[in-house]
């Protein structure tokens, strides 16, 4: 069942955080609906702009409305991943998402402040919410490269007033994280100093942490083993993801993570069976370890197991 994402959001505040994961394809589909019900989680789907251009935004929709025939007791959000305005619009229009995310947080204040009340106002009018981001990340944001010299933490009382000015529903903070497989170097990682301050100016408002994935040692060896050339890569440490959702973090971003299991699987695959090209015999592997990967990341999310109680929450709203 597709449900509205501030519903979700209700449901897991200070309690536990919702993965929102990322699809591009069938399998990826597959692998995430059977994750999510094996561990019986709530959880969220995002769709982003490049995902809605790898075949056609159609086809990933069509997938996700099937996904939902097939697991009616699935109880899931469709949210739009780093927005631009045009973007925003569309999805709004389609009635397909149950939330969007626009990222103006390239702009300065004034015009990220102006663009997202812009958004807002059209959201709003159709019953969708809408996530904003303030500050940046290091890293990559879709065709935005932002030097991690000027990557720079969400400013608290900058928080609460951009949430004031623009009506958005939950805020993408800049915490320390940034996408990719490359977050950190030497000791760092989430600054949850500055979470909690920022939960201080905004109580009980859901935040969201992006670059949230873990970048497992065990899975870039792996891939190197298999011929892969990824070197220096470092992610958050997965247990810091409940003590985040104490402070009001209600959505956590992993993508970057789902791309390393394919690739770990696609590799070995290859490298072991050379003489294949059934594209069904790694897919099939897959599926069933992206679906493990899900599920051992709602575990340490804490939304493992809330699936009933979230349900029983959605209806009654
Ligand atoms: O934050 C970006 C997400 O990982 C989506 O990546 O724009 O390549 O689909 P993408
Ligand atoms: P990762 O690159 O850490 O998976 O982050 C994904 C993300 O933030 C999507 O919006
Ligand atoms: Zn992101």
């Amino acid at each position: 069942m597709i449900v509205p994402t501030r519903v979700l959001f209700e449901h897991a505040y200070g309690k536990y955080a919702l993965g929102a994961y990322n699809i591009n394809n069938l399998e990826q589909a597959m692998g995430l609906f059977r994750g999510n019900m094996e561990s019986q989680a709530p959880f969220i789907i995002q769709i982003s702009k490049g995902a809605r251009a790898y075949t056609d935004k159609r086809m990933l929709e069509a997938i996700i409305r099937t996904a939902d025939q097939i697991w009616p007791d699935a109880l899931f959000a469709v949210h739009l991943d780093h927005g631009d305005e045009q973007t925003c619009y569309e999805c709004i229009e389609s009635g397909f998402y149950s939330s969007v995310m626009i990222d103006a947080s390239h702009h300065p204040f004034e015009e990220n402040v102006a663009i997202t009340r812009r958004v807002v106002q059209a959201a709003h009018a159709r019953g969708i919410s809408v996530e904003a981001e303030l500050g940046m990340l290091g890293g990559v944001e879709e065709d935005i490269k932002v030097d991690e010299k000027n990557a720079f933490l969400t400013d608290p009382d900058e928080a609460k007033l951009f949430v004031e000015l623009t009506g958005c529903d939950s805020l993408a903070c800049a915490i320390g994280t940034s996408h990719g497989a490359y977050k950190f170097s030497g000791s760092q990682g989430i600054h949850f100093e500055r979470v909690a301050e920022i939960q201080k100016r905004l109580p009980g408002f859901p935040l969201v942490m992006h670059g949230s994935s873990s970048v497992p040692q065990e899975e870039v060896e792996r891939i190197n083993a298999a011929g892969g050339q990824l070197k220096g890569t470092k992610g958050v440490d997965p247990s810091h993801y409940l003590p985040a959702a104490k402070l009001g973090v209600c959505k956590v971003n992993i993508d970057t993570d789902g791309r390393l299991v394919w690739t770990r699987v696609h590799r070995e695959y290859f490298r072991d069976h050379p003489s294949e090209f059934d594209l069904r015999g790694p897919g099939k592997i897959f599926m069933a370890e992206y679906a493990k990967f899900i599920a051992s990341r709602n575990e340490l999310l804490g939304s493992a197991g809330q699936l009933a109680a979230a349900r029983e929450h959605a209806i009654k709203k």
